[in-house]
C-alpha cells in the first residue's frame, strides 16, 4: 500500500475541491480531515472554537492527523493542520506532502466568496481587514508550507498536469 499524499495550504486554496477531483482522476480514496474532525467533535468546527478555543482546537486536529497513518489516498488537510507542534515534520515522514500555493490576493478573491463564519481562522473579517490577515497569516504559516516535497501553482497547474505529477 502506498503512502498517503497530504494536501496543504492556506484556507481557500483548493484542498478540498482538488483532492476529490485528484483522488477521483487516480481512482484513489479521498479523505478530508476537517470532515472527520467534525464527525469526532460532534458539532462544527465554528462552535467547537467558540468552546475550546484554537488551543482546543489544535489538539483534536492533530490527534486526527495521527490517525492518518496508516491510510493511503489523497488527504486534504486543514489549513493551519502543518503549522502546529511537529505536525509538518510528521506529514512529511509519512506521505507525500504537497502545496497547493496562491497569492495572498488570489486568496482574498476566493476567500472573499466563500462564508467567512464558517472558518473561524479568519475571525470574521472581510475587505480590506480580511487581505491584510491573508497578508499576515500567510507570512507566518509560509515556512512550514514551504517545506512541502512539491509546490503547485494552483491557479496555472491543469489538473491533468497535477494527476501527472503525482503518478
Ligand atoms: C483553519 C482552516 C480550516 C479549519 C479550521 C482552521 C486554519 O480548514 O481546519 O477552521 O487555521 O487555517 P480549511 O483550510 O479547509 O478551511
Amino acid at each position: 500500500m502506498g503512502k498517503p499524499i497530504f494536501l496543504i495550504g492556506f484556507m481557500g486554496s483548493g484542498k478540498t475541491t482538488w483532492g476529490k477531483k485528484l483522488a477521483n482522476a487516480l481512482e484513489i480514496p479521498f479523505i478530508d480531515m476537517d470532515h472527520e474532525i467534525v464527525e469526532k467533535i460532534g458539532m462544527s468546527i465554528p462552535e467547537y472554537f467558540s468552546l475550546h478555543g484554537d488551543e482546543g482546537f489544535r489538539k483534536i486536529e492533530r490527534e486526527v492527523m495521527l490517525d492518518q497513518a496508516e491510510r493511503t489516498g489523497i488527504i486534504s488537510t486543514g489549513g493551519g493542520t502543518p503549522c502546529y507542534f511537529d505536525n509538518m515534520q510528521w506529514l512529511i515522514d509519512h506521505g507525500t506532502v504537497l502545496y497547493l500555493k496562491h497569492s495572498p490576493k488570489s486568496l482574498w478573491n476566493r476567500l472573499s466568496q466563500s462564508d467567512v463564519n464558517k472558518r473561524p481562522a479568519l475571525k470574521g473579517f472581510s475587505g480590506e481587514e480580511l487581505l491584510s490577515f491573508i497578508e499576515e497569516k500567510l507570512n507566518e504559516r509560509a515556512p512550514f508550507y514551504d517545506r512541502a516535497h512539491i509546490h503547485v501553482d494552483q491557479i496555472n497547474t491543469p489538473l491533468e498536469k497535477l494527476v501527472e505529477i503525482i503518478e
